[in-house]
């Protein structure tokens, strides 16, 4: 099924200028880019776009790293592109990420593991809303 998803390129990617090569391994996957627009996060935004992981004790330093610096949102479009992404981007740890994987590849840390995908048609659909507008989707 035709799938649209979620991806953040992260604060560590955009400092390290791997948002092309991570945009290009996406488009060499099959992803089409529906929308896409950089932004630098508000404090509020990173609290509301995070909220489900609210009660964890990682939440104030993922508010504080999301809004350290300039991300990518981008709505992708693929078969399958829900569970596709997050097989493309490799475990939430870049340590165990499988080899290839954007993780392994670009991130560096769980905190600092260049991208975000989202991880269920709900979230994905909820995660698209929040940064795009129906009408800016390609
Ligand atoms: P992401 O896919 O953006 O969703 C939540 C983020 O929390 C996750 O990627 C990680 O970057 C971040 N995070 C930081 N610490 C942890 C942790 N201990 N366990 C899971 N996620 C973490």
């Amino acid at each position: 099924m035709i799938e649209r998803t979620l991806t953040i390129i992260k604060p560590d990617s955009v400092e390290k200028k791997n948002v092309g090569a991570i945009i290009a391994h996406l488009e060499s996957e099959g992803f089409e880019i529906l929308a896409a627009r950089m932004t630098r996060l508000s404090e509020a935004q990173a609290r509301a776009f995070y909220e489900v992981h609210k009660e964890r004790p990682f939440y104030n330093d993922l508010v504080a790293y999301m809004t350290s610096g300039p991300v990518w949102p981008m709505c992708l479009q693929r078969e399958d592109a829900i569970g596709y992404l997050r097989k493309v981007m490799g475990a939430t740890n870049p340590a165990e990420a499988e080899p290839g994987t954007i993780r392994a590849l670009y991130g560096e840390s769980i905190e600092r593991n260049a991208i975000h995908g989202s991880d269920s048609p709900e979230n994905a659909a909820g995660e698209i809303a929040f940064f795009f507008p129906t009408a800016d989707l390609a």
